[in-house]
């Protein structure tokens, strides 16, 4: 395993592009399951969890390339020989979940493991089997899997979801687009990459209305053409990287990003005293003066991304009062809380929200990742910390940041990867 070392206390400055968001590669890339033929996937972010999901589409007999002259990702998925997602690769990622409703629209048969937990929380999926089987889909849970099929077609029906899943729309998206007849998704997620795939399977050929709406309509047709799509820019990685400059000090542009999707961030760091400058596809932040402490509230979008929670609390370690962080969508997002209190933070949790009450400065310190996001959190932590931080498990990162290290070094930041010595 790798850990990364970071000499803090140095203002960033300059300019940091992003790179197409994960967490619509994901079901874009799983979205070319639903039609025979080569489909093309443009701004790919090349991470842990998009190679994970090339290796499960490669286990159904999708064939892949790099297309070496634009760097598009070509998925051919002219044969699918198996409808098997192995546990060893489903328990590395959660998202694998995506493919169940493509293979069973498709294929009429699916078994795909249990996702199993993660260290954010229980991550059930009983609203995807749920909206499936008002599709029409029988399914069993048997060693660890969930295995669904459908006689014929897939049926089109009205299906409510409790808490807007983001998967579980996306989910239940792709199943809907092949099926008999109209289907109703009601309290459906509005995240933008759901917007994305929409794009993508209108592309495709589907006919879905609502788009950007809580509530999405898809009249189901009999068969799909593949399709070329963009992904999205990554609002997450672009939140991190505005984050970390407020945090550092000095000045970050970050381009080729989305600034439309990020309103509730801005709000945050305006109010926390911080300059934000919004260009087309381009945003500028600068602090000058004390950071002030604001209270945070994570809410499904367009309401504070809980995949931000981590590193904007690493940012109100350093305010000049109480920020109060309540955390609405995960029952265990403070794994952070720790690690940050090694590095001199005081933060005490109480049930789902963390009260944080600002330091001067923090101290660097051997630290721990624990998950994505948290691990993001200690980096910006780190980048601002007086002296050395070593954040061990830094796979974790791997899975969302592309060349993290990378970026930041060239945006002046001291930060270095070494193998651990007790590899
Ligand atoms: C997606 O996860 C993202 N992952 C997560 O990003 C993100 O944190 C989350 O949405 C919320 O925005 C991808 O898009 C690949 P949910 P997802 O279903 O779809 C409960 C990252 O760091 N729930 O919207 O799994 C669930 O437990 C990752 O990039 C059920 O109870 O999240 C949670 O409390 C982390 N039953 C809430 O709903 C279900 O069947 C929202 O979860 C599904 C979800």
């Amino acid at each position: 395993m790798d850990k990364i070392i970071i000499e803090g206390g140095r203002p960033l400055h300059g300019t940091i592009k992003v790179s197409g968001a994960k967490n619509a590669a994901l079901p874009l890339m799983a979205a070319a399951i639903l039609a025979p033929g080569v489909h093309v996937l443009h701004n790919v972010p090349d991470l842990r969890d998009t190679r994970t999901m090339l290796k499960l589409l490669a286990s159904f007999g999708i064939k892949w390339q790099w297309r070496e002259a634009d760097q598009a990702l070509l998925l051919d998925a002219t044969t699918i020989d198996n409808v098997e997602a192995s546990y060893d690769l489903v328990k590395t990622m959660r998202a694998s979940v995506l493919v169940l409703g493509p293979l069973l629209a498709r294929m009429g048969r699916a078994r795909v493991s249990l996702p199993g937990g993660c260290a954010i929380g229980a991550r059930p999926i009983d609203f995807h089997i749920q909206g499936l089987a008002r599709l029409g889909v029988v399914s069993t849970l048997e060693s660890g899997y969930v295995e669904g099929s459908v006689d014929g077609r897939l049926k089109g029906n009205s299906i409510y979801f409790d808490i807007p899943s983001v998967t579980g729309t996306e989910n239940l998206l792709m199943a809907a687009a092949l099926a008999e007849g109209v289907t109703e998704i009601k309290n459906a997620a509005r995240e933008p990459e759901i917007g994305n795939l929409i794009d993508m399977l209108t592309g495709m050929g589907a006919r879905i209305d609502g788009r950007d709406t809580d509530c999405l309509v898809v009249r189901g047709v009999k068969k799909l053409r593949p399709a070329e799509a963009t992904i999205i820019p990554d609002r997450i990685e672009t939140g991190t990287y505005l984050i970390a400059a407020a945090a550092t000090g000095g000045e970050l542009t970050v381009t080729a990003c989305n600034p439309g999707h990020l309103d509730a961030l801005f709000e945050k760091l305006r109010t926390a005293g911080v300059e934000v400058t919004v260009g087309r596809n381009q945003i500028s932040v600068c602090r000058r003066q004390p950071l002030k402490s604001v209270d945070i509230k994570t809410l499904p979008y367009p309401g504070f991304p809980t995949d931000l929670q981590a590193q904007i609390m690493a940012l109100m370690c350093l305010g000049n009062g109480l920020s109060v962080i309540t955390e609405t969508i995960f029952e265990n997002r403070f794994m952070h809380v720790a690690e940050l209190r090694r590095m001199g933070a005081n933060i005490k949790v109480d049930g789902h929200s963390a009260i944080v009450k600002g330091v001067g400065s923090l101290t660097g310190a051997p630290v721990m990742a624990t998950d994505l996001r948290a691990s993001a959190s200690l980096v910006i932590a780190a980048l601002a910390a007086q002296g050395e931080t070593e954040i061990s498990r830094v796979y974790h990162l791997d899975r969302g940041y592309d060349n993290l290290v990378g970026k930041l070094v060239g945006v002046g930041a001291v930060i270095r990867r070494e193998a651990e010595q007790n590899d």
